[in-house]
C-alpha cells in the first residue's frame, strides 16, 4: 500500500487534506496516522518516540525462540531504550508469566509507552534511567535496540528529519551503547542469563569483541536480517 493510500484508510476524511501536506512535507506517515502495527499490537507513536522497524520485529522473533531453548521457568526482562514499548510489551504479550522492566533516558517516549501499555492492557513496569543508572534488580535477560549510527554517518532524509536524535546516534562511531551495557551488564544478569541486541549491519565483529572483553566466557552468536545482513547479536552467561 502507497503512503497515499494508507493515509486515506487509516485517517478521517475531514484531516486528510491534513495529512497529505504533512506527508508532502516529509513526515513519516506513521507519525501522522499516530500508530503502527508491530506483532500482533498496535502502538501509538509520535515524534517522541522511533517508529518501530521490521528489523526489531525479527529481534523479538528471535528472542522468544532463544529464551524458550534456553530457560524453562518464568524469567525476567529489561529492555533498555523502550521507546514506544514495542520489545517490552511484544515480550509480555508473548510471555505472560514473565516480569519486563523496561527503561529510556526519555520522559516524553515512557508516556507513550505507558499509553501503549495501557492500551494492550498488558503490565510492564517503566523506569526512567540513563542506561543502568536507575536499575536496581538483577534479570535472565537483557534486551536492548540502542541507538547505533554514528554521528558522521548519512542516513535518509525522512529519518533524520522526523525522528529523535536521542534514538538515532551514539558515540564511539555508534558503538557507545553496547559497550556501556557491556561493561555493566554482569551487575544486572543472573548467573544464567543472555543479553539480546540489535545491531548496525557492520558493527557485529566489533560488538563481538567488545562482549568478549566483558564477559570472556560467554557464547555468542551473530544472526541475519531478512536481507542478510549481520543484525542481532544474542551473548549467552552461564
Ligand atoms: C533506537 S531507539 C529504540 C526504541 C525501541 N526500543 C524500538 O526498538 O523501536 C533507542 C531508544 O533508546 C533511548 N535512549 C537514548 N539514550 C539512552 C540512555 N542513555 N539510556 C536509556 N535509554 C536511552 C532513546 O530515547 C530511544 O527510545
Amino acid at each position: 500500500m502507497s503512503d497515499y493510500e494508507y493515509l486515506e484508510k487509516y485517517l478521517e476524511p475531514s484531516k486528510l487534506a491534513i495529512g497529505l501536506e504533512r506527508l508532502k512535507n516529509g513526515e513519516p506517515v506513521q507519525y501522522i496516522i499516530g500508530n503502527v502495527d508491530f506483532f500482533d499490537l498496535n502502538l501509538n507513536v509520535n515524534k517522541n518516540v522511533l517508529i518501530p522497524r521490521f528489523e526489531t520485529e525479527e529481534l523479538v522473533e528471535k528472542t522468544l525462540k532463544y529464551i524458550a531453548k534456553y530457560f524453562s521457568s518464568t524469567i525476567s526482562i529489561l529492555d533498555i531504550g523502550t521507546g514506544s514499548g514495542c520489545i517490552a510489551l511484544t515480550l509480555k504479550k508473548k510471555l505472560k508469566n514473565c516480569i519486563v522492566d523496561a527503561s529510556d533516558i526519555s520522559i516524553e517516549a515512557l508516556e507513550v509507552a505507558k499509553e501503549n501499555a495501557k492500551k494492550n492492557h498488558l503490565e510492564v513496569n517503566f523506569i526512567n534511567s540513563d542506561i543502568f543508572d536507575n536499575i536496581t534488580k538483577k534479570y535472565d535477560c537483557i534486551i536492548s535496540n540502542p541507538p547505533y549510527i554514528a554521528y558522521d554517518e548519512e542516513i535518509m532524509d525522512i529519518v533524520k528529519n522526523n525522528e529523535p536524535k536521542q534514538a538515532l546516534y551514539a558515540k564511539n562511531n555508534g558503538l557507545y551503547f553496547y559497550e556501556e551495557i557491556l561493561k555493566y551488564a554482569s551487575n544486572y544478569l543472573n548467573k544464567k542469563s543472555m543479553i539480546a541486541f540489535e545491531i548496525g549491519h557492520t558493527q557485529s565483529e566489533q560488538i563481538k569483541n567488545i562482549a568478549l572483553k566483558y564477559l570472556p566466557n560467554a557464547k555468542i552468536i551473530i544472526e541475519k536480517d531478512l536481507q542478510l545482513r549481520n543484525r542481532f547479536i544474542f551473548i549467552f552467561n552461564n
